[in-house]
């Protein structure tokens, strides 16, 4: 059992930022369903962040640009009614906020009023810097997200480390630094190198979440299928696997399909 529990206080972008303050890291995962974000929650993580990898771990997507919002909303209710403590942050799905400022604040609205979630997380830097405005204007908590932003998969063609060239870590230090002007809470940087995210941390005075971004940020997240080895298939390097929950599901299964087979399940015992 963690022994960073004792504080029960609902977490609040304003702790994030204290914690920042004092050195404390922040502890953030995925959840897509209503009991798995309770356990979550109950093991006291600090951040629940309603991935769109929703898209890939829950619906078996190759990306993540099929979710809708009608199915981001779907899960950050199950998530919501699952939590008590962590800040629950929800992704805005590919195609809800890039184009019309007016129509990201409209996908905002309705995913703080259907889900009841304390904020939302949205991919890119100026370009999107509009849509970021509308939506804080309406006293919405944004997130942001640079590096290998996954919605954008398409431009990049492959899910390489970003930001290697001096160029591409130029632009992502201006959007970093715009995003924190403008009025985000935190950002999540994915998949640069750590000396570029640890620079980044440094400068910035709100919380930078890496995954696949080094130590020396403030905080770390991970696909919750990913570090409880659900989805096998998936070993990138920064990936640390903390459970082997794919094979104790499937011998459990095995055993159940056995069980039943050969009539050893239900015994007298387990019938009226
Ligand atoms: O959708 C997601 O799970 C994410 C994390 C990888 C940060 O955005």
């Amino acid at each position: 059992m963690s022994t960073y529990t004792e504080d029960k206080r609902k977490v609040t972008t304003r702790r994030l930022l204290e914690m920042k303050q004092r050195g404390e890291k922040i502890s953030m995962l995925t959840a897509y369903d209503y009991s798995m974000a309770k356990l979550i929650d109950e093991a006291g993580m600090d951040v629940i962040l309603v991935g769109d990898s929703a898209s890939n771990v829950m619906a078996g997507n190759v990306t993540t640009l099929p979710m809708t919002l009608d199915q981001m909303i779907y899960h950050g209710k199950s998530v919501v009614r699952g939590v008590n403590r962590a800040l629950v942050v929800v992704d805005m799905p590919f195609g809800t906020y890039q184009g019309n400022s007016k129509e990201a604040l409209a996908s905002a609205i309705r995913i703080m009023k259907e889900t009841h979630a304390d904020c939302v997380k949205l991919e890119g830097g100026a370009e999107v810097r509009e849509s970021i405005e509308r939506i804080l204007c309406a006293g919405i908590p944004v997130m942001g997200h640079l590096g290998l932003t996954p919605q954008s998969i398409n431009k990049f063609g492959s899910y390489t480390v970003r930001a290697r060239e001096e160029a591409e870590a130029n632009k992502l230090i201006e959007d970093a630094r715009l995003l924190q002007q403008i009025g985000c809470f935190a950002i999540v940087l994915e998949k640069i190198p750590a000396t570029l995210a640890a620079k980044v941390a440094q400068e910035l005075t709100i919380p930078i979440i890496g995954i696949g971004a080094g130590g020396g940020v403030d905080g770390q997240v991970l696909v919750m299928h990913d570090m409880l080895g659900i989805n096998k298939g998936f070993s990138p390097r920064f990936l640390r696997r903390y459970a082997d929950l794919g094979t104790i599901i499937t011998d459990a299964v095995a055993k159940y399909i056995e069980d039943v087979k050969t009539s050893d399940f239900p015994n007298e015992k387990e019938q009226y």
